[in-house]
């Protein structure tokens, strides 16, 4: 990675729903913004189930619809994130815990940070609900609340 740029890593469950949602909508905002050079932006998941697939159709569709590609291919955690991202964005308690779980001390603990602490518009929200088992409102209500946090988090970057 370039070194002086801010890098960034999403991490979700299976790397197919919310995380790369947030790597698209990230890197959207960044280059609206004209600030595509200060960032490296990535997504990985917990399980390593549907590595190398693209995001699930349903994400994309609602992506499309609002102007974004998705189209990163799922990739697993592994440690070594830790050392090549500054910041590791997570979308619910579950993941906190997982990524925290495999962290090597204080150090890579403090990297990590539940992206719903940047919603601001959908007061109440505490995480990115997995959309994964549920219907097309979900994928939208997590398209919405990862929109609303991506935006926050820009402006506080
Ligand atoms: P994500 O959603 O964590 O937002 O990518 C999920 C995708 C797949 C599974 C769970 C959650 N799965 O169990 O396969």
């Amino acid at each position: 990675m370039s070194k002086g740029k801010k890098r960034l890593l999403f991490v979700c469950l299976g790397n197919i729903c919310r995380s790369p949602a947030a790597e698209g909508v990230m890197c959207s905002l960044v280059k609206r913004a004209g600030r595509g050079a200060e960032f490296e932006i990535d997504s990985a998941g917990i399980g390593g189930w549907h590595v190398g697939q693209l995001p699930d159709v349903r994400m994309r569709r609602w992506g499309k619809r609002r102007g974004y590609d998705f189209s990163s291919r799922a990739r697993q955690f592994v440690v070594e994130d830790f050392d090549r991202f500054d910041c590791i964005f997570v979308m619910d308690e579950e993941n906190l815990y997982d990524v925290r779980s495999k962290a090597r001390g204080r150090d890579d603990e403090a990297k990590v940070e539940l992206l719903a602490t940047y919603i601001t518009r959908h007061t109440g929200a505490r995480c990115i609900p997995d959309p994964y088992y549920g219907g097309d409102d979900d994928f939208r209500l997590a398209l919405d609340l990862i929109e609303d946090a991506c935006t926050n988090l820009l402006a506080s970057l």
